[in-house]
């Protein structure tokens, strides 16, 4: 057998699909932030892309959701950042965050 595919990443992106985020519209969301990473060429399995998308179980902010979470390594640090009541030109300036290297947005953000 031999060994799957890797694609290197700059980011990951995770947006709760759980029912109180369902029930703000987090599947439209997320449907749009994946088609705007297919369109733009930020996906990982583009050329020149990189970063993953996925759908997420809770994450424990159901009361301001949809929830958006997101990891990435910069400077050799992990670094992770959360984003309640997210909106698609939110998580699409999070993804280009994420893909340039620059700083994450402070909007709606909070946790660590
Ligand atoms: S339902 Fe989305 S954070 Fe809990």
């Amino acid at each position: 057998m031999s060994a799957p595919r890797y694609f290197p990443t700059t980011g990951h992106l995770l947006i709760c699909q759980n029912s109180n985020c369902k029930a703000r519209g987090s599947d439209l969301l997320y449907r749009a932030v994946w088609n705007a990473l297919e369109q733009d060429k930020l996906a990982y399995y583009k050329a020149g892309g990189s970063l993953r998308l996925t759908e997420s179980g809770c994450l424990g902010g159901c009361k301001s959701g949809p929830v958006m979470t997101c990891y990435r390594t910069r400077d050799g640090q992990m670094e992770e950042a959360w984003y309640a009541a997210v909106d698609f030109p939110l998580a699409r300036q999070v993804a280009q965050a994420i893909h340039d290297e620059a700083e994450l947005p402070g909007e709606r953000r909070y946790g660590p």
